[in-house]
């Protein structure tokens, strides 16, 4: 079959080596995106008479035909026109006639299809952006309800101080506050206009680029013809922010995990985000955070082989780019999909707050408040320490905590001790007291929860 670059070829390549070739299978995604920049395009080169208003006129009607038959389901792509940018070409051609072939005057696929990834990930990165907002809402909506639920704190996963159950999913709305903000800036860096760059070199044609990017939503045009066709910044800041998302949603997906098992038992997932065994009965899987958890790795995946695609890559276009997008399209969906489930999951899970209240009184994570006790009575905080320490040995040879040990033993340990020390280790005291600034004492996380709150709403 005749290419629409075939004028300088002789023979035709066999369709299993245009198979390999081709993107179609995958770049059909940009069909949108494609037409608008194509709509855009056209109409630049109309004010600019470089094509008359006419022909202009009938280009567009053509482009808008596509776009309908597209959202119909009705536009049959194919192999042998290699990817979505000569599909439509050809299709408009068919439609209107050869009046079709003047819309790529003054353009190249390179510029063109760059312009379709800068629009297609601007949507998407909008789009991911609310849903990141959604799941924000989500841990707040829950951190309200459990200001003075009490959950262990830990360190090497192990038991270290209690802390509110709100103050540890802030700790979530804080990381993905980060994650927004980091779409948010690459958006600065995302939302150029490269079309008009033609192939890299620029154009003879007098076309009028800002134009072109004003039409398109751009904040301003590349200034490097260069760069604008060989550019895939954009891509990997933005797999690169996903990538530190996914991490993030990761590292909750273990606690959701850890918490729900029968050891914990602090959380329960609701039986729409849970699956059962096909042979153990009584089973309950946290399916959905397991699945969040694994898919992080293709998102880190998708980052490392576009750098690695690119790493060798000289001026300007390389077919090479052509593989910038299948993981580009596979995050979109990746996280999208992530964030709208764990949405649900913190929406819906039950906290067993008893399970939790239980937890931090069969601990220690109580100890340093009876050290910082001896500091503030004077005592050196290490010399405290080690009182305290003592302390422990004495209850765990008793099998007791250290709520359960007579005064005689505090007082043996040092005089400085008084009958008050019991107040001062009941765990909500001991959560209470700690309210230095960003500290899990409640006032703290009240003042946090008013700013998570100022958050939502001024994004
Ligand atoms: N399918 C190509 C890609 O995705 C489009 C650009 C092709 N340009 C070229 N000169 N072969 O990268």
């Amino acid at each position: 079959m005749t290419k629409l670059w075939g004028g300088r070829f002789t023979k035709t390549a066999e369709e299993w080596v245009d198979a390999f070739g081709a993107s179609i299978g995958f770049d059909q995604a940009l069909v949108d995106e494609d037409i608008e920049g194509s709509l855009a395009h056209v109409t630049m080169l109309g004010k600019c008479g470089i094509l008359p208003a006419e022909e202009v006129e009938q280009i567009k009607s053509g482009l808008n035909i596509l776009r309908e038959k597209a959202k119909k389901g009705e536009l049959e792509f194919s192999v042998s026109e290699e990817d979505i940018h000569l599909n439509l070409e050809k299709m408009l051609i068919d439609e209107i006639g050869p009046v079709g072939g003047k819309l790529h005057t003054g353009r190249s696929r390179n510029d063109q299809v760059a312009t379709d990834m800068h629009l297609y990930l601007r949507n998407n990165t909008k789009e991911i952006m609310s849903a990141v907002k959604k799941l924000q809402e989500a841990l707040y909506t829950q951190a309200t309800k459990h200001v003075e639920t009490l959950i262990p704190g830990y360190t090497h996963l192990q038991r270290a101080q209690p802390v509110s159950f709100a103050h540890h999913l802030l700790a979530y709305f804080w990381m993905l506050e980060r994650d927004y903000g980091r779409y948010e800036d690459s958006f600065k860096r995302l939302n150029i206009s490269p079309l008009g760059a033609g192939a890299l070199a620029g154009t003879t044609f007098p076309i009028d680029r800002a134009y072109a990017a004003e039409l398109l939503g751009f904040d301003d045009i590349y200034h490097n013809s260069l760069d604008a066709v060989s550019d895939r910044d954009f891509i990997v800041e933005f797999l690169s922010a996903s990538s530190m998302l996914m991490m993030h949603l990761s590292r909750l997906c273990e606690e959701l995990i850890l918490w729900s098992t029968q050891e914990f038992q602090f959380i329960e997932m609701d039986d729409s985000f849970a699956t059962g065994s096909s042979i153990m009965p009584q089973k309950k899987n946290p399916d959905m955070a397991e699945l969040i958890r694994g898919k992080t790795g293709r998102v880190y995946g998708n980052l490392f082989s576009l750098l690695t695609t690119l790493k060798g890559l000289p001026l300007a276009y390389n077919k090479d780019m052509q593989e910038d997008k299948e993981g580009m399209f596979d995050t979109v969906e990746t996280v999208k999909g992530s964030l709208n489930i764990f949405a649900g999951m913190i929406e819906t899970m039950t906290v067993n707050t008893d399970k939790m209240e239980k937890a931090v009184h069969q601990d220690f994570s109580n100890a340093t408040e009876l050290a910082d006790y001896l500091a503030t009575k004077g005592m050196p905080f290490r010399q405290a320490h080690e009182v305290v320490g003592k302390l422990v040995l004495v209850a765990i040879q008793k099998g007791v905590f250290l709520l359960d040990l007579p005064f005689s033993d505090y007082q043996e340990a040092s005089d400085l001790f008084e009958e008050n020390i019991f107040d001062v280790l009941h765990p909500k005291t001991v959560v209470a007291r700690r309210n230095s600034a960003g500290g899990t004492g409640f006032d703290q996380v009240k003042k946090a929860l008013e700013k998570a709150e100022h958050a939502l709403t001024f994004s």
